[in-house]
């Protein structure tokens, strides 16, 4: 047994729009590979239901696509009325077991699979991906109000479904991030160019989402303080892309990094299971893709502990609403550091992945740090059979 300092600020409950979190550790987006035909699955339910059991005070059901043709993989969700009854379960789940329940939205822009969306993937501009052999479409100003609204139905339909906070993806090279990132926008409009037009559709999908759902109701903005390749983003212009999402109505910010199609590991750092990902692999040329230049398309990062700390500071300490830290946060002696210096809450990828009862151990003081090893064949399973700790195999 180790000691917990009594009454430790982690876990104290922490108040976001009226919501009232029991404690500051909440569960980050995992993708979990458990929605078969885009449905809410009951592996999908009884992940979060431990996740959520096992003590943090919010879970986030990871990546779902505001729209069908944001879609990497077949089997991920996307927000339509017909799932609405297997998310209100999902949510009746989490709140059972004591947490609260975000939902991460998003769309893939110009990594969507066309072979699962059925259609060339739209992009902020015209550009080759390396990952799926596609080239995107650029999308037209109809195409940017359409995805807008997207957004906001698939907000509108996240609260009706009893969640308590919506999470909008901006970053990872997602298509907001595609949009504010100079290494994918090369428009000659007013969405292209000067960081004010590179920000523009991302602040409208905030603004907007934020008029649906009301005063009351938590946004959180996932986002980049850098991309991890030359010519995108970096951490001074994050600065002020944090401060535009605060004045489009953001409730909360957590600033994470990387972009999936072009430096996916920069976002977890450790081990790269390039031959775990192959072998995971369905579709025949992405499997021979990866294992041809997996070594070459999948960078190496050293993972070190709270790797992402410096610029997470830097961006919290430019707004005034409160920004969670995510980014290798092990032990319990990190996360009394990171909440006493000011940051809201942190969340937690991996650890919750390695063991869901992460933090009712680390409550008790039967643990004081996660053994996860960065190994990162989680990443590679969640092609498979859905999320799991190969340290459990
Ligand atoms: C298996 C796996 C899937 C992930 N899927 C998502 C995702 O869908 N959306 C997202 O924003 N981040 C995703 N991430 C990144 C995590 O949210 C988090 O930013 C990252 O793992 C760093 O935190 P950690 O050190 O606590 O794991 C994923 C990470 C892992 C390990």
């Amino acid at each position: 047994m180790t000691t917990v300092p009594k009454h430790s600020p982690v876990f104290s409950s922490f108040v976001l729009e009226g919501l009232e979190l029991r404690n500051r550790v909440v569960r980050a987006g995992c993708f979990e590979g458990m929605s078969q035909g885009g449905m809410v699955t009951e592996d999908l339910i009884e992940h979060h239901r431990q996740v959520a059991a096992g003590g943090v005070g919010m879970t986030t059901l990871s990546y779902c696509s505001v729209s069908e043709d944001g879609r990497a993989f077949s089997h991920e969700l996307w927000m339509r009325p017909k799932i609405l009854s297997g998310l209100s379960r999902f949510t009746s789940a989490v709140h059972d077991a004591g947490a609260a329940a975000s939902i991460q939205l998003g769309h893939c822009g110009f990594f969507a699979s066309p072979s699962v969306i059925g259609m060339r993937p739209l992009g902020a501009s015209p550009k080759f991906c390396l990952f799926r052999l596609s080239y995107c479409r650029e999308m037209t100003e109809d195409d940017i109000e359409e995805k807008t609204n997207d957004f906001v139905h698939a907000a509108t339909l996240a609260r009706q479904a009893g969640f308590d906070a919506v999470e909008i993806h901006a970053g990872h090279g997602y298509l907001l991030s595609q949009f504010i990132s100079p290494w994918t926008n090369r428009r000659k409009d007013h969405y292209g160019g000067p960081l004010e037009n590179r920000v523009r559709f991302p602040a409208e999908v905030v603004r907007r989402v934020r008029a649906a759902v009301g005063a009351d109701y938590p946004i959180l903005v996932k986002m980049n303080q850098r991309d991890g390749m030359r010519g995108g983003l970096e951490l001074d212009e994050a600065v002020q892309i944090a401060q535009t999402f605060e004045a489009a109505g953001a409730s909360a910010l957590v600033p994470s990094c990387g972009f999936t199609a072009s430096t996916p590991f920069y976002m977890l750092r450790g081990r790269r299971p390039v031959k775990e990902m192959v072998q995971a692999q369905n579709g025949f040329f992405y499997k021979l893709g990866l294992s041809l230049f997996g070594w070459i398309m999948v960078q190496r990062y050293p993972f070190e502990p709270l790797f992402l700390v410096e610029g997470a500071r830097q961006i919290r300490d430019k707004v005034r609403i409160p920004v969670g830290y995510v980014g290798g946060v092990r032990s319990i002696t990190e996360m009394e550091r990171l909440i006493a210096e000011g940051f809201a809450f942190v969340q937690l990828g991996r650890p919750t992945i390695r063991d869901p009862k992460f933090v009712n151990r680390l409550e008790s003081g039967e643990i004081a740090a996660s053994d996860c090893d960065q190994c990162n064949r989680c990443v590679a399973s969640m092609s498979a059979d859905g999320v799991t700790c190969a340290l459990n195999d």
